[in-house]
């Protein structure tokens, strides 16, 4: 993901509220996920946008997720503000399970994953691809063109996500994540591409 450097940037001084002109997100993540043919993932668990009110549940989540390198409080809650940014959770039965992150300026072609990640337990069924996919869903909605994201090297989970929807490896930071002295591979998708890529039977974008 992008640094926390970045993402102190990404919440600036600009904290006026969210706007409430995209509240269709989790009616575009079910739509793509009946149109996967994972509508299951759908009525299990909602996608929506973030508010305030869900900073403790999902800081519960980065300290859990980031051991070395969770953001702190305070620079969450600027990034939930940001309106520059579209922070979405992931709720089942009336519990933040999941949370992710997308940064993209007004006007701006490009755009930047700034986190992503699930409670422990709600991992490996689906709910970190859909809320990816609600994320770049997001991106489109902004007329972005092509979403960033950066990975460590050791996390083979996301990357293995981000390439099955079609990431591409751009560079590499080295050393970029301390004290952990673990490379950052940068990755950068298409979204047009991303929106064109005919969806297999399967349910999975190749
Ligand atoms: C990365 C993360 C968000 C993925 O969410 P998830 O719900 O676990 O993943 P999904 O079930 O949607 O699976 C999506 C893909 O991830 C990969 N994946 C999932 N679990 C995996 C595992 N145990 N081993 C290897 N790859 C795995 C696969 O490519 C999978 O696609 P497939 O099911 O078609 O094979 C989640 O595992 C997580 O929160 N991890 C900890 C925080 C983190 O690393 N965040 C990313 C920072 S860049």
């Amino acid at each position: 993901m992008t640094g926390l450097a970045d993402a102190r940037d990404a919440a600036g001084a600009d904290t006026a509220a969210i706007d409430a002109d995209e509240p269709t997100l989790a009616a575009v993540a079910d739509d793509r996920a009946e149109a996967t043919g994972a509508s299951h993932l759908a009525a299990a668990a909602d996608i929506r946008i973030a508010t305030p009110d869900d900073l403790t549940a999902i800081m519960t989540i980065e300290r859990d997720s980031f051991a070395t390198d969770a953001w702190n409080e305070s620079s969450m809650a600027a990034e939930l503000a940001s309106p520059h940014g579209r922070y979405l959770v992931v709720e089942r039965a009336g519990d933040v399970i999941g949370y992710g992150g997308l940064r993209a300026l007004p006007g701006a072609r490009d755009g930047d994953i700034q986190t992503i990640a699930l409670a422990a337990v709600a991992r490996g069924s689906g709910q970190g691809r859909a809320l990816l996919r609600a994320l770049i869903d997001a991106a489109a909605q902004r007329r972005v063109r092509e979403v960033f994201l950066e990975v460590r090297a050791d996390n083979p989970t996301a990357h293995g996500l981000y390439v099955s929807e079609g990431f591409e490896e751009i560079g590499r930071r080295p050393r970029y994540y301390q004290p952990d002295d673990v490379d950052a591979i940068v990755m950068k998708l298409d979204v047009r591409r991303w929106q064109e890529r005919k969806i297999p039977d399967e349910g999975v974008r190749r």
